[in-house]
């Protein structure tokens, strides 16, 4: 239950928006909002929490843009807010829904997804959404969000038959990071790839052995000999003070957590602890639900995934300044949300983890300037995360086709034009 707020008055300054806001609004409706503040006054307060040193508003995001970028109010001007004191992110929409002002337009693909997760325990029917005319919350997901009968794991798309640009053997420059189209498991090409260099970090989500279209195994056990190979070559190149980050799932009834843990130990690897990733963003798995009710047997759902903590001998320092960042108070329960179809679809690729997730352990794990060896590319998600985070990504992705997603998604996320990257090719 939502505890009461209490209302203060804090400088302009102090206060941001908050980034999972699933609201926008049009330029014309802004300078309304913002000419109706600066006549009538700020009639409602802002629907705050705090966040470290700032107040995050999490509803009132309209009137602060207006304040902000056309009244240009100064940051020591003091304003209301109500100080509210959610306890996790569900409460956190809640209290942005019941803030529902007329002036802003929900994005309501965004406001599904945001909402989807939760929607066991948010009384969806209790929210009315202002669109063009009142709309039930409930109806939104139902139009927006991800199916809700799926269980996304059972979801094996094909990759479609039009030929990749990319060919098995070429290694790319992208910026200061390198991509090669090749094999982790080969320690010929983990050498191409490294060029002598050697790695401060590994982050990674390998294959979950058949899960996936790229899945090429016939046994169990020969998926495992391939894990110990990328393993072995990590091994190789990892610098006296190095950290690897594994994310990876069961796939039952294989534990594939507890045989990686293991390969990694006899491959001299240190054992630092495990992370669990709560897949915020993850719903009610219905087949798994009746399963549950058909046979009256507990078969429990998807809703968190390990992420293994390895290092050599000692592991890496993070930046100073992150120092907040780290030590969050969750500590080794990292809340975020999973990547939604929709947006995997728009990047290309079916297996995709949360940038986030790659930013948060790169943040944990290393500092600016680190060399980041990423074995399973996917579609550069980890690529992104380092150029963001100033860090040095070498990674290798077996699969043509995403090569060219990867290049695609560096190319949207920097500027670099496509053929200036294709330019860099160097062929085996
Ligand atoms: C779970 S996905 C990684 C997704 C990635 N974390 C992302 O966010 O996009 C695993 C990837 O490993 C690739 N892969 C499988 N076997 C490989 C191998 N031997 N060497 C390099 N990549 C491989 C697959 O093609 C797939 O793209």
């Amino acid at each position: 239950m939502l505890k009461q707020p209490v209302f203060k008055k804090v400088k302009f300054g102090q206060i941001r928006p908050w980034d999972k806001n699933p609201r926008n609004i049009k330029t014309e409706k802004l300078e309304r909002l913002a000419k109706s503040i600066k006549e009538k006054g700020l009639f409602q307060t802002l629907t705050c929490w705090k966040e470290g040193s700032f107040y995050i508003t999490g509803g009132g995001n309209m009137r602060w843009q207006a304040m902000k970028h056309i009244l240009k109010w100064p940051d020591d001007r003091e304003v209301w807010i109500s100080l509210n004191f959610p306890e996790n992110e569900k409460e956190k929409i809640e209290l942005s829904l019941l803030d529902n002002m007329r002036f802003g337009q929900y994005v309501e693909q965004e406001l599904a997804e945001l909402t989807y997760p939760y929607i066991d325990e948010i009384e969806l029917k209790e929210f009315d959404i202002d669109l063009k005319e009142p709309v039930n919350l409930k109806s939104i997901i139902e139009s927006f969000g991800p199916d809700l009968g799926s269980e996304k794991e059972d979801e094996i798309p094909e990759i479609d038959d039009t030929p990749a640009l990319t060919k098995y053997g070429d290694l790319y420059q992208l910026g200061r990071h390198r991509l090669l189209c090749g094999d982790a498991t080969k320690e010929e090409d983990v050498k191409r790839l490294m060029r002598g260099r050697k790695a401060d970090m590994v982050i990674t989500s390998p294959p979950y052995f058949n899960q996936r279209e790229y899945s090429i195994w016939k046994k169990y056990d020969d998926y495992l000999s391939d894990i110990r190979k990328a393993i072995r070559n990590i091994r190789k190149l990892a610098k006296e003070t190095f950290a690897c980050l594994w994310n990876i799932g069961t796939d039952i009834p294989n534990d594939i957590p507890a045989d990686c843990s293991k390969i990694f130990r006899d491959e001299g690897f240190e054992f630092k602890g495990v992370i669990a990733w709560i897949k915020s963003g993850i719903g009610t798995s219905t087949l798994r639900s009746n399963h549950i009710i058909t046979h009256y047997l507990y078969y429990p759902k998807f809703r968190w995934e390990p992420i293994y903590i390895f290092i050599t001998r000692n592991y890496p320092h993070f930046e100073k300044e992150d120092v907040n960042y780290v030590n969050q108070p969750l500590g080794d329960i990292w809340e975020i949300n999973q990547v939604y179809g929709s947006q995997q679809e728009k990047i290309g690729h079916i297996a995709i983890y949360p940038i986030e997730l790659a930013e948060r352990g790169i943040r944990s794990f290393s500092l600016k300037g680190s060399i980041i060896y990423e074995p399973f590319l996917g579609s550069g998600t980890t690529l992104v995360a380092c150029e963001r985070f100033n860090r040095i990504c070498y990674g290798i992705e077996i699969e043509p086709k995403y090569c060219d997603v990867i290049i695609k998604r560096y190319s949207n996320f920097t500027g670099i034009p496509e053929e200036e990257i294709r330019a860099t090719k160097e062929s085996k």
